[in-house]
């Protein structure tokens, strides 16, 4: 880890995670619910743990910064943005907890319980196409928080749910201009 980013401290708080130069320079809303609701935890169960979730994001940009270790600034974009999303996953962890439902890592859609699986990560071969999967990834999950954000009627959730679509517009856009200059005939 770069010497930036380790913290000294015994937990990280929300202002330490804006200092991370690959977050957004905004505050983050503290997790908190209007009611439990297991339906709204489902939901957010898919973006905690799902195919297209927090898990699979911290785990695919932390294998692209294990094997882009050649590339500096890419490796240093990789491990950076893998931190963020363990930080979303934290957020989403502790809304689903107050929603009354254990934040295993699984979903819970039509009430039946599907573990993470590690082969969710898009591992990839070369730069240009682990960047390409980071830049998909990065859309798809925009525009999932964006389809629950409308399912969700609680103002608290759609408010954290927006703090983190800004942050992964902000990778998306990082994962574009590292794709730009590493790899100038992919279409972003
Ligand atoms: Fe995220």
């Amino acid at each position: 880890m770069s010497e930036d980013i380790i913290n000294k401290g015994v937990s990280t708080t929300a202002e330490e995670h804006v200092k991370r130069w690959c977050a957004l320079a905004a505050p983050y809303p503290e997790p908190q619910v209007l009611r439990p609701n297991p339906y709204y935890a489902s939901l957010l169960l898919e973006d905690y743990a799902g195919s297209v979730s927090e898990m699979t994001a911290i785990n695919q940009y932390f294998y692209h910064y294990l094997t882009l270790y050649q590339y500096h600034d890419l490796a240093e974009l990789q491990e950076c943005v893998s931190i963020i999303e363990m930080y979303h996953l934290e957020l989403l962890g502790e809304t689903i907890r107050m929603l009354g439902v254990p934040p295993e890592y699984r979903t819970l859609t039509n009430n039946k319980p599907v573990y993470w699986n590690a082969s969710y990560v898009y591992y990839g071969y070369g730069i240009c196409d682990k960047l390409s999967a980071d830049i998909a990834a990065e859309k798809s999950a925009i525009q999932q928080y964006r389809l629950h954000q409308q399912l969700i009627d609680d103002p608290y959730i759609k408010a954290l749910l927006e703090r983190i679509i800004l942050d992964e517009q902000h990778h998306l856009a990082l994962f574009s201009q590292a794709a730009a200059k590493y790899c100038p005939n992919i279409k972003v």
